[in-house]
């Protein structure tokens, strides 16, 4: 693989006790919110175990582990993805957002401000997932229609809400995101 430093020895170097288990890590730089994250993990780990173990932001949830539910959903380049989908080694270099990151010091993010006006959250499992997806849609898409915009939302779970309070903040905060940006 390109562009990480392999920091183990080669499966194949001669000599190595049969008995150990291979398990090859590689130096990685995780840019999460503006900040980097030197961390050494095998090419196994998923990025949003290496996101919440080794680099600490635990803010970034894991439910179904395999891209169904949405709870993993960060912003990686300017694109939401699930970060259980994806091995850490895949992001070397590149610029991650996660929740932790929306709100500036003691202002919170619109998006952040409109679940808690419009009860967008119940347990709040699903809400850093939530949130990552909307922010990252509606920083793409500021027009972005009624329709195109409940199908995006589709894409993640919510037990709890009904999706109602969910849709609401999420109009609520499209418009004061395009007034900020106005
Ligand atoms: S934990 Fe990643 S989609 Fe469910
Ligand atoms: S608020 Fe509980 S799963 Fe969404």
């Amino acid at each position: 693989m390109r562009g990480f430093a392999r920091s183990s020895r080669n499966f194949c170097q001669k000599g190595r006790d049969a008995t150990q288990p291979m398990i090859e890590k590689f130096d990685i730089t995780l840019n999460i919110n503006g900040r980097d994250y030197a961390v050494r993990a095998e090419a196994r780990r998923t990025l949003v175990d290496v996101i919440r173990d080794d680099c600490g932001l635990t803010g970034t949830h894991i439910g179904c582990e395999h891209g169904i539910c949405g709870a993993c959903t960060i912003i990686l380049g300017d694109e939401a993805v699930r970060a259980c989908l994806m091995f850490a080694v895949q992001a070397n270099g590149k610029k991650i957002r996660t929740v932790e990151g929306l709100a500036n010091g003691d202002a919170l993010h619109p998006i952040q401000q409109a679940f808690i006006d419009h009860h967008g959250l119940q347990c709040g499992f699903c809400t850093p997932g939530f949130l990552m997806l909307a922010v990252n849609v509606l920083e793409r898409q500021p027009d972005i229609g009624d329709e195109e915009m409940l199908d995006v939302l589709a894409s993640n779970l919510c037990r709890c809400t009904g999706y109602q309070n969910i849709i609401k903040a999420v109009r609520a905060a499209a418009v004061e995101m395009r007034k900020a940006g106005a």
